[in-house]
């Protein structure tokens, strides 16, 4: 895991921009793994400004609550459409996000691994992390699946995503979610930690161990991850 300490949320949304923009430069048909929540939209404000050629580039989105209409406010469809999507030139056929409409949760999730499967997987996947360690929505559990799946919320993640609901009671409590196996199938993975109120999971996320109760520890295993962590995230290590 390559490192880099940055000294605000200005600059981590720079850098983690500046990566995916040579990315797309590099390979116009590239895939890109998007993740919803506040770590991101700073990366995805500076590549709206930047005015990149997303025309040939494929989406793959993290996760999606479930049950949850696409045109809900607090949808990670809706999320993705107003931070990014309607700003930049993707195709809409080109967008993959969990259906949080689906009738069939089990069909969703087998297909959607089987589409990223034929594509290989992704380019690059941006990652955000949960307090409790959480990477998608794969919570602390003693095991962790591979393929996507529809999982129950931990109470913690409830609690940190009320603020985005008029009371904790409306938010969902489970979600369709990418697993470890899609995650890991990505060629390089970029890992955003702002805030301090992230400091304690960047410790132990960096503790030189793994465990299924912290998901992202297990990101140390994968070849190519890059963490761009900002100072106050980074003031316990
Ligand atoms: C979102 C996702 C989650 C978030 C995590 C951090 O698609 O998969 O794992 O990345 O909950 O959320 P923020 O960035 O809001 O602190």
């Amino acid at each position: 895991m390559k490192i880099y300490r940055v000294g605000n949320y200005e600059a981590l949304s720079e850098m983690g921009a500046d990566i995916v923009a040579e990315q797309i430069r590099q390979k116009p048909d590239s895939v890109l793994g998007f993740a919803t929540g506040s770590s991101p939209v700073g990366v995805y404000k500076n590549l709206i400004k930047m005015g990149l050629d997303f025309s040939r580039v494929t989406s793959f989105n993290l996760d999606e609550y479930y049950p949850m209409k696409k045109n809900h406010p607090q949808s990670y469809n809706y999320f993705m459409r107003e931070n990014l999507f309607k700003h930049i030139n993707i195709l809409q056929e080109n967008i993959n996000i969990p259906n949080g409409e689906c009738g069939d949760p089990l069909a969703e999730c087998a297909d959607y691994d089987q589409k990223l499967a034929a594509f290989g997987g992704t380019d690059l996947q941006i990652l955000g992390i949960g307090r409790n360690g959480h990477i998608g929505f794969n919570e602390p559990d003693g095991k962790l699946p591979l393929a996507t799946q529809l999982v129950d919320l931990t109470k913690d993640t409830i609690d940190a995503n009320a603020r985005f609901f008029d009371h904790a009671g409306e938010v969902p409590k489970q979600a369709l979610t990418m697993g470890l196996g899609g995650i890991f199938a990505s060629k390089h993975i970029v890992l955003l930690i702002n805030g301090g109120n992230k400091a304690a999971i960047t410790k132990a996320l960096l503790s030189g161990f793994v465990t299924t109760q912290i998901p992202a520890s297990l990101l140390t295993l994968h070849h190519h991850v890059t963490l761009i962590v900002d100072r106050d995230a980074a003031s316990l290590l």
